[in-house]
């Protein structure tokens, strides 16, 4: 998305959470500064007292009524379902000419991608810990991981995850996949299990522009960690974390970084001490619910996943009344070869293999994955199609 149309305009943002603080970083990269943003959970405030996020202002969204209509712009930041919640509130208030963007997704658009074909743990949750994709240590071409981002770039995606299911720090060449993605003005998103005794050029790495690391973990001891993180060693973590603060003290990175705790049946114990370990180290504490349960071999082994990904395929005739998922209007997923996948939770593998990146035009790989049998059977929350999008499925699914 090009936010060129709103300089000189005011902007607000809807919404101070997660997505407001993505689209405000883009919005600064793009030399945009809005004016504040308006939030209807703004904490009861007094005059003297104003609730800030980001450095910015909150205000209630009455405020944009004293604004002169003409130069105001009002750009929605929260996903589904409170994106059209907020658009009906804006027509309501007779604001509809004022929204930056109707669509959800047209903002905040991730690509994913696979830099290295390995990780170093056999988490028994995931699928790359399962063997479920078979693995190589191969790298991505660096000419290839280059002309994706530009192509990504003219496709509106803003940021880019360096994993999806591998281990970013494995790969030693990072610093310069990192320097390419920051020549393309892309946010560089990093998570990793951080059980590695020596990561090269740690330092170098996150201060070459790394915007934000999640810490994956899912234990406070050993014992309880490698039940899920399996191969895994807790020390190893609490000395990186340890690393990290010492470089967050000197000011060296510049780099958000949060523990995401995964959160399983057998585990609430450690949730606490994690968290006072982040509050120590003045980093984010997030929990997140864990798929899967490591501690259950027949409900979750290679098996179990191969099956749910075999004999999927292209429906011919899908269903337009069903909805398009968020993740399919805002990421892409592309493994080390530069191949794209259905991509959220399902492995790459050949049954949600759409095909390569650069050879695809998006209409075709968002027609694919809409028309995938596993999207098809889905069933978290859609959106409904615009007419654009049903025309550009009818004319690609069958390609
Ligand atoms: C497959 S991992 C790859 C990156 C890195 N190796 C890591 O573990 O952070 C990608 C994301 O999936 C999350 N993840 C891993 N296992 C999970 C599980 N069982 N349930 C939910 N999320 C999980 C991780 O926290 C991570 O942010
Ligand atoms: S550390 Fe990450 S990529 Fe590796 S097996 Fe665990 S979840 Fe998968
Ligand atoms: S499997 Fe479900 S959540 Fe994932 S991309 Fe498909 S529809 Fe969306």
């Amino acid at each position: 998305m090009r936010y060129d149309s709103l300089k000189d305009k005011t902007v607000v943002l809807f919404g101070a959470g997660e997505f407001g603080r993505i689209v405000l970083e883009e919005l600064m990269k793009s030399s945009i500064k809005p004016a504040y943003f308006v939030d209807n959970n703004i904490c009861i405030r007094n005059i003297n007292k104003p609730c800030f996020f980001n450095g910015f202002e909150i205000n209630s969204p009455d405020v944009l009524l004293l604004e002169e209509k003409k130069n105001l712009r009002i750009i929605i930041t929260p996903g589904y379902p409170q994106f059209y919640e907020i658009k009906s509130q804006l027509i309501k208030m007779g604001l509809e000419d004022q929204i930056f963007s109707s669509r959800i997704g047209d903002y905040a658009k991730l690509m994913i991608i696979d830099l290295i074909d390995r990780c170093n743990l056999k988490c028994p949750t995931c699928a790359r810990g399962l063997g479920v994709m078979p693995t190589s240590s191969k790298r991505m071409d660096k000419m290839l991981y280059k002309d994706i981002l530009l192509k990504g770039r003219t496709e509106g995606y803003s940021r880019v995850a360096l994993f999806n299911w591998s281990e970013p720090f494995l790969n030693t060449d990072l610093v310069e996949y990192i320097k390419i993605a920051k020549q393309e003005n892309m946010s560089v998103l990093l998570s990793s299990n951080l059980s590695i005794k020596k990561i090269a050029h740690f330092e170098e790495v996150l201060a070459t522009g790394v915007d934000h690391l999640t810490i994956s973990i899912s234990g406070d001891t050993q014992e309880i960690y490698q039940i899920n993180h399996r191969g895994g060693n807790i020390d190893l973590v609490y000395n990186n974390i340890h690393l990290i603060f010492e470089m967050l003290q000197k000011k060296r990175i510049n780099t958000k970084i949060c523990l995401k705790f995964l959160k399983f049946t057998y585990n609430h114990s450690s949730e606490e001490k994690l968290a006072q370990i982040a509050k120590t180290y003045g980093i984010n504490f997030k929990v997140h619910p864990g798929c899967g349960n490591p501690l259950n071999k027949d409900d979750y082994n290679l098996k179990h996943m191969l099956e749910q990904l075999v004999d999927y395929e292209s429906n011919e005739d899908p269903d337009y009344n069903n909805g398009v998922c968020e993740l399919m209007l805002r990421h892409v997923a592309i493994d080390y070869k530069g191949m794209t996948y259905l991509g959220c939770c399902n492995a790459n593998v050949e049954s949600t293999l759409i095909g390569k990146y650069l050879d695809l035009d998006s209409d075709y790989i968002f027609a694919k994955r809409y028309a995938h049998h596993k999207c098809v059977s889905c069933k978290w929350k859609r959106i409904p199609l615009t007419n654009k999008e049903v025309d550009k499925i009818r004319e690609n699914v069958n390609k």
